[in-house]
């Protein structure tokens, strides 16, 4: 763990992947790395697997799907890493999308089979809107799959970056020998492990050696690598920080190749924290006082201590366990007593935590995702933003006589942001309309409603599929409007309910006087 006169440099980034590309086997293989397991499998929690961590909920367990975000910390070479964890399920998007509001930089996974795939580039544009730079790892070499050539190609089509590449492969995919580290010329070369459980063992040969040990893989490399080389595709880290080039690497992370790599690239050309931007324009330095915001939360992740955690990043200063801090939205003084790391079910207590990190804050009911919290100067960080909603149910308890509960329930599902939570004098209070990204969040509120308030909740599908942002008056003309219903979301926004685009259009088409916004698609 880090101390107050901790010097060393933080990177903090999210791997960003489609479900199935490997960013759990990933997440293994970098933690092997960096020393934190003895063997690949305890971190992830699939069947079959030596499962330790990021299966907290009965339902997660049994889809064998993270829904937790969190944050790994480890030391490597003379850095700290924190490798913060993104739910892989479509359905989870909401979640995975703040958490790219924490990092500086991201690894964008893609299988070598399947290329780009929708999750990941959704996901990229996030980043891209972010400014976040990305570095892409092209995953799976070991298995047959596309052509190095063609993937780079894919990539420049379809997120417009200028892919350039770091290392090549040698040997097709599903004949992976190594790779070519493009920028010293020198080959290095893998060797299997049985399941890649243990650190694989690299071998650093000069382009001489290469050409006995890999022969015609070798000299396709090398003409692979003037090829590129040809069309200016040479890493720049100018281009690179401002997301107009990602540096690639290859890898298998099944078999621990590339992964090394990675963890290098990271430590050399992914940004340290820098200065965050306020509300009001100003930068707060990573050196002014501590301050973080929150972009997380979430309770009931363990049956035995039912208690609620708020995920912060530090953005200035130093943590310091125990520390009272001011909550930006309330004014009022929070005490960090208790602050923890959390890795799925792992946690250690954090005494100390820098620009970069991640501190998991326990039973801090007052903090809302997006809140700031900071010490001396104050500062405002900008809010989240809520994602679109395209999914619509109407929800009631079960039970009437366990109202009380159903409504602390449904009121905390909306400040942890897993669902969005609507309500019109229509529709009263005993049945609000919760909104979702994907519809796998109903499930979660489902289960997490029963086994964590004891209310069962019955919910009822709305035939809507968008929502827009309207004002006061609009609301008032739309809920006259067929199909369409109006409604307020908790944090005093006025939504418009369309059952599609269409319908939406021909509102607005038809009230040109009305203020009818698209809510954004990403923050
Ligand atoms: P995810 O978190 O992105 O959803 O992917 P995960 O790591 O779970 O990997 C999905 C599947 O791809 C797993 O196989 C995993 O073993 C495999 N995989 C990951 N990286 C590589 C790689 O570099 N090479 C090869 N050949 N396979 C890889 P599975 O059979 O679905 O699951 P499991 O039974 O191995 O857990």
């Amino acid at each position: 763990m880090t101390t107050a006169s901790d010097p060393r440099p933080r990177r903090t980034f999210a791997v960003i992947s489609h479900p199935d590309a490997g960013k759990s086997t990933l997440t293994e293989a970098l933690a092997l790395h960096a020393h934190v397991i003895s063997e690949a499998g305890a971190v992830h929690g699939k069947a079959g697997r030596r499962g330790t961590v990021s299966d907290w909920m009965e339902m997660e367990r049994a889809r064998g799907i993270s829904i937790t975000s969190a944050a790994l910390q480890f030391d490597y070479r003379d850095h700290v890493v924190n490798l913060v964890d993104t739910p892989g399920h479509s359905d989870f998007s909401e979640d995975t999308y703040r958490v790219l509001s924490a990092v500086d930089s991201a690894v964008m996974l893609v299988d070598a089979a399947k290329g780009l795939e929708p999750q990941t580039l959704k996901l990229f544009q996030v980043c891209a809107h972010r400014g976040i730079p990305v570095i892409t790892v092209i995953n799976k070499w070991d298995r047959p799959g596309l052509d190095a050539l063609e993937l780079m190609d894919e990539i420049e089509k379809e997120i417009g970056l200028k892919p350039t590449p770091l290392t090549w492969p040698v040997g097709q995919s599903g004949d992976f020998h190594g790779v070519l580290d493009r920028r010293s010329g020198q080959f290095i070369h893998f060797t299997r492990t049985a399941g890649g459980a243990k650190r694989a063992p690299e071998r650093q040969l000069s382009a001489d050696e290469a050409e006995a040990v890999a022969g015609e893989a070798w000299a396709a490399a090398l003409e692979g690598h003037e090829l590129l080389a040809m069309d200016g595709a040479d890493h720049d880290q100018e281009q690179f920080l401002a997301g107009r080039t990602t540096p690639v690497l290859f890898a298998s992370a099944l078999q621990n190749f590339g992964v090394a790599q990675l963890l290098e690239i990271l430590l050399e050309l992914a940004p340290p924290p820098s200065a965050t931007p306020a509300v009001d324009g100003s930068l707060r330095a990573v050196d002014d006082e501590f301050s973080a915001f929150v972009f997380k939360v979430q309770s009931g992740m363990d049956a035995a201590h039912r208690d609620r955690l708020a995920y912060a990043r530090v953005c200035s200063g130093v943590f310091q366990r125990g520390m009272v801090v001011q909550h930006g939205e309330t004014g009022k003084p929070f005490a960090t007593k208790y602050a923890q790391a959390v890795f799925g079910r792992e946690r250690t207590v954090v005494e100390t935590a820098l620009p970069g990190d991640i501190v998991g804050l326990v039973n801090a009911s007052a903090l809302r995702v997006g809140d700031t919290i900071y010490e001396g100067r104050a500062v405002q960080y900008p809010p989240i933003a809520s994602f679109a909603p395209e999914h619509f149910m109407s929800v009631r308890a079960a039970d009437t006589g366990r109202y009380k509960q159903f409504r602390r329930g449904i009121e905390q599902m909306d400040q942890e942001g897993v669902v969005q939570v609507l309500r019109s004098d229509l529709r009263g209070d005993q049945s609000p309309v919760l909104a979702a990204v994907g519809p796998m969040q109903f499930e979660v509120v489902t289960a997490r409603m029963e086994s964590e308030y004891k209310a069962v909740i019955k919910l009822e599908r709305l035939d809507f599929q968008l929502a827009m942002l309207t004002d006061l008056p609009g609301s008032q003309v739309l809920s006259g409007v067929r199909g369409v219903e109006v409604m307020r979301r908790s944090d005093g926004a006025w939504l418009a309910l369309f059952p599609d685009k269409w319908r939406a259009h021909t509102a607005a088409r038809d009230n040109p006087d009305i203020f009818l916004e698209a809510l954004p698609a990403s923050g």
